[in-house]
């Protein structure tokens, strides 16, 4: 009797769990990771203090690492591409991880708020306000103070892994590898969203019709692909 309630209690919170697709790909490859996550190097993030004044609170700058993907992978994960990793980078503060790079048909965007480990839709609206500010000879993010972000939702269920309550998925290198298996080999490239409809639909995630308009023809990304060597600033880290 005892046995049956314990499995009883146990099933639902599994099918919970099974249904991220995240956590439902072929962990095929598991040694692969082992040796992954051994070699691994956190990568660091650049020293806060740099920010400049006046703002609410020293925490201003401070986006919260609080999905699993940047637990590990910290908002300074793409270092390869010196060109483009700035802004890869600058863009995972205001959306997941998986919106580049968990790319499936079917596939549409929402922005969501992760609250007390679990991800709750937003309606649409501009969430986030990004605008960049000069520090030295730097440019940095700024934004609203919101942890908003535009998250990948798969039959009605947001793609995104909350920190809180998956803590034990760090060390659960069957998940590690699941989660990397279910991402694409193609994530999402400028020119893939600054479109005139492009992968995300910038009016109905809320941005007005001028903002779509920027988006749509963002000269920072017409920029970059025209010259090949851009003489810009330190970019956010
Ligand atoms: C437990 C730590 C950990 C977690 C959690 C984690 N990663 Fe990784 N990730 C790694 C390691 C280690 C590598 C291999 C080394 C590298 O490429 O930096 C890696 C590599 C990658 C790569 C490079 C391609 C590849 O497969 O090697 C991408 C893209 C990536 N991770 C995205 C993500 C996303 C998105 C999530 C969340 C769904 C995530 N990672 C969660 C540790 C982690
Ligand atoms: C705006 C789209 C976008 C977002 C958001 C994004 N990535 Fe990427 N990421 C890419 C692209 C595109 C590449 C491949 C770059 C290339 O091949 O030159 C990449 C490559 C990577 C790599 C390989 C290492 C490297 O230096 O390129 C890792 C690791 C990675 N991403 C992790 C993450 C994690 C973790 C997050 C969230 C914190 C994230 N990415 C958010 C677009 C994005
Ligand atoms: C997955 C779609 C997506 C990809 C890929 C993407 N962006 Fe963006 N980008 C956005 C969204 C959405 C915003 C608006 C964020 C906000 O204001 O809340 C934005 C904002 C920007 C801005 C600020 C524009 C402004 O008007 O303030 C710049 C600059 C930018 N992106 C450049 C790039 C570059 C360069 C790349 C490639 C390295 C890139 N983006 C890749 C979706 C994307």
């Amino acid at each position: 009797m005892r046995k049956l309630l314990i499995a009883a209690l146990l099933i639902p919170a599994a099918a919970v769990a099974v249904e991220n697709p995240l956590l439902s790909a072929p962990a095929n490859n598991v040694g692969k990771w082992e040796q992954k996550l051994k070699e691994f190097e956190r990568p660091e993030l650049p020293n806060l203090k740099e920010y400049p004044k006046p703002f609410h609170s020293p925490n201003y700058y401070k986006y919260q690492l609080n999905d699993v993907c940047s637990a590990c992978h910290t908002f300074a994960a793409h270092k390869k591409d010196e060109k483009f990793s700035p802004f890869y980078n600058a863009h995972g503060t205001f959306m997941s991880c998986n919106t580049c790079h968990f790319v499936k048909p079917g596939v549409t965007y929402s922005w969501a708020e992760i609250k007390d480990g679990k991800v709750i839709l937003l309606k649409s609206g501009d969430f986030y306000g990004l605008k960049y500010v000069k520090v030295g000879d730097r440019v940095m993010l700024s934004g609203e103070e919101s942890s908003a972000k535009i998250v990948p939702v798969l039959n009605g269920k947001p793609v995104e892994l909350p920190l809180k309550g998956n803590e034990n998925l760090l060390k659960d290198t069957k998940a590690v590898a699941s989660m990397h298996n279910a991402l694409t080999d193609h994530p999402l490239k400028c020119e893939d969203c600054h479109k005139v409809n492009g992968k995300l639909d910038f009016k109905s995630l809320g941005f007005s019709e001028e903002r779509v308009k920027d988006l749509e023809h963002n000269e920072i990304v017409k920029g970059l692909k025209e010259y090949e060597t851009i003489h810009f600033p330190k970019f956010i880290w």
